[in-house]
């Protein structure tokens, strides 16, 4: 284990109306325990936001959006801005998740938007990056995922990216069942750091939490927290069920 507190979150992605959010909060709050002192976020999506965070107050669990818009307000139909995200109680928003890339077509461009409107309102940023099955195979994973670091994260000093934490997902382990190895996880994870370092500085690279998404599950998330370079798991599907997501949680 390294130095950094672990974190663990949950992306519920489009998932739970809002009994069953409720329900599933007070599943994980319940004779809560958290053995690693692990910082533990869920994202709920936006109908049962404001819900989540009320029902979280006093809780160790933060709460965060799945996605942010660029603006703070305006003419954006369907889209929820990070004035809006911050005043239903989230303190931190993924950005980049590979379903926003492919299914909704966030660009490295729109995502930078993004990024810089989280900062400018706090928000604490979850970025993901990941490679597809085909880009790994044509072995570009690292030049995939040091392309969309460049791109999301284009203009922001070290200062202004303090605390922000890094998730590896490889697109061809979210949903899949088909988790990438300890080993695989790790190697990324160090060049991802490496990255980190080269760009800005040795400090901020080890500072940087960075986080495993693709599969993550009660029975493997042990071995992938042994790694080195992972601090945390952004888990999908398992994060919906409070046993499993409370098993991840006291990763041992
Ligand atoms: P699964 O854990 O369901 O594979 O999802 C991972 C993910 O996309 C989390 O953001």
């Amino acid at each position: 284990m390294t130095k950094r507190t672990p974190i663990i979150a949950g992306n519920w992605k489009m998932h739970n109306t809002l009994a069953e959010s409720a329900a599933l909060i007070e599943g994980l709050t319940k004779n809560f325990e958290n053995k690693q002192n692990a910082e533990v976020i869920v994202a709920p999506s936006y109908t049962s936001l404001a819900k989540v965070a009320e029902l979280c107050k006093g809780t160790a669990i933060e709460v965060a959006t799945q996605d942010v818009h660029w603006e703070d307000k305006g003419a954006f139909t369907s889209a929820v801005s990070p004035v809006q995200a911050k005043d239903a109680g989230a303190t931190h928003t993924i950005i980049g998740h590979s379903e926003r890339r492919s299914v909704f077509g966030d660009t490295d461009e729109i995502l930078n938007k993004k990024v810089a409107a989280a900062l400018r309102h706090g928000l604490t940023v979850i970025f993901c990056v990941g490679e597809t099955l085909e880009e790994r195979e044509a072995n570009k994973t690292l030049s995939v995922i040091e392309g969309q670091l460049e791109g999301g994260l284009k203009g922001f000093t070290e200062e202004q990216l303090k605390g922000l934490i890094i998730a590896y997902e490889p697109v061809w382990a979210i949903g899949t069942g088909k988790t990438a190895t300890p080993q695989q996880a790790q190697e990324v994870h160090a060049a991802i750091r490496k990255y980190l370092a080269g760009k800005y500085s040795d400090a901020f690279a080890q500072a940087t939490r960075i986080l495993y998404g693709g599969s993550v599950k009660d029975s493997n998330v042990d071995e992938i927290m042994a790694q080195e370079d992972v601090d945390g798991a952004l888990v999908g599907g398992q994060s919906l069920i409070a046993e499993k997501f409370r098993r991840i949680i006291n990763f041992n």
